[in-house]
């Protein structure tokens, strides 16, 4: 198996760690696009939202999955708002096989209030801020994965082996 596998979901939905699994099961190095932002410009993610605002955090998203077409044999594990642009949901398309982490609302609320580092959440309802942009996102997740995969009743190593197992499949038939 070669390519890439990339993890697209919501904020919470355990992209991180489950892209660790992967890394550790199946020996390829892990690619965060949040880590891999921050590393570039030498900020965190909340100081460029707040001095650069969210357009400029999502063309830094779109120029570094502009650049990563020649990468093969990495786990990708993206932002949640990855799939906001167009051009992004197909360069996501072009990079490998797409899983797509779901969890519900609820289960993402206790996930991410334990906390602050994503400014999209630090608001007075933060509740109904998941509700909106899951229900905003939803359709452009199911356009760009490839598996769809419910982290709620699902343990890591689950999802993990579920996940190497419809790989291995796909890149079997599909290169
Ligand atoms: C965002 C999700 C975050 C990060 C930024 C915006 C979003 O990543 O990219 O705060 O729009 O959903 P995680 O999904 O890893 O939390």
């Amino acid at each position: 198996m070669q390519r890439n596998i990339i993890l697209i979901g919501f904020m919470g939905t355990g992209k991180s760690t489950i892209g660790r699994n992967l890394s550790q099961v199946l020996g390829y190095p892990v690619m965060d696009t949040d880590e891999a932002i921050e590393q570039q410009e030498g900020c965190s993610i909340p100081e460029i939202f707040a001095t650069r605002g969210e357009a400029a955090f999502r063309d830094l998203e779109t120029a570094l999955l502009a650049s990563l077409h020649k990468h093969t044999g990495y786990i990708i594990s993206t932002g949640g708002g990855i799939v906001g642009q167009p051009e992004n949901r197909d360069l996501l398309k072009n990079l490998g096989y797409v899983v797509w982490l779901t969890a519900d609302a609820e289960e993402i609320y206790r996930r991410t209030s334990r906390n602050s580092n994503r400014p999209l959440l630090n608001n007075d309802d933060p509740r109904k801020t998941i509700r909106e942009l899951l229900d905003q996102r939803t359709p452009w997740y199911q356009e760009t994965a490839h598996l769809t995969i419910e982290t709620d009743t699902l343990n890591f190593n689950e999802v993990t082996t579920g996940i190497v197992e419809s790989a291995q499949y796909h890149f079997s038939c599909c290169g």
